[in-house]
């Protein structure tokens, strides 16, 4: 959960550096980010959320992520490389958030189409995702029961051997990953 606590300007500024900074193909920086952090900026682009997503309408900073795919290396074999960039540099934007006690959470359920025009976005570039920002909060009034149920424990991810594998395609790596995910 995240609470309305405002977010200090330099640690807003610390992870637009963490961002600027992360490799890219060729160095292309294919990332486009909006950080939407006035009030009245923030009460309208938030009517841009899904409905799933009311739990984000506290937070005090959205960063829209948006990129094109003639910005970056567009290789053979279908490899357009702006996504992968793109998440590369909110990987890292997201570390340093929680380095600084803040909270990065990407989310997808949101209208691309109302976001481009609230926030004057070209039609040519994806909205990949919003960074929902801002501190740790308590309450959860705006959560659904469903997500209440699940908000205290971290989901369990699949067994490693479905998605790693070890010198062939499809041989399961043998990660000994009985562990849940780490509460964070
Ligand atoms: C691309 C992407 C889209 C996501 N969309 C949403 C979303 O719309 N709403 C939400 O509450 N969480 C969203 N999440 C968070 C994931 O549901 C969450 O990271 C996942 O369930 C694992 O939980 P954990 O991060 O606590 O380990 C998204 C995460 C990613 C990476």
């Amino acid at each position: 959960m995240v609470s309305d606590k405002p977010i200090e300007d330099e640690k807003v500024d610390a992870l637009v550096e963490a961002a600027r900074l992360s490799a890219s193909c060729n160095n292309n920086q294919p990332w486009r980010l909006v950080l939407v952090r006035g009030k009245a900026a923030l009460d309208t682009f938030k009517t841009s959320l899904s409905r799933g997503n009311a739990w984000a309408t506290r937070a005090p900073m959205i960063i829209a992520v948006a990129a094109r795919v003639s910005d970056d290396c567009d290789l053979s074999d279908n490899r357009h490389y702006f996504l992968f960039s793109t998440g590369l540099a909110i990987g890292q934007l997201e570390l340093r958030a929680t380095e600084l006690g803040l909270i990065a959470h990407p989310i997808a359920g949101f209208d691309p189409l109302k976001a481009k025009e609230i926030l004057g976005i070209p039609q040519d570039h994806v909205v990949i995702t919003y960074v929902i920002c801002g501190y740790p909060g308590t309450d959860d009034s705006l959560l659904s029961d469903k997500q209440k149920a699940i908000e205290p424990v971290r989901p369990i991810r699949k067994p490693s051997g479905e998605n790693f594998f070890l010198d062939k395609w499809g041989s399961p790596y043998p990660f000994k990953d009985s562990a849940p995910a780490p509460q964070i």
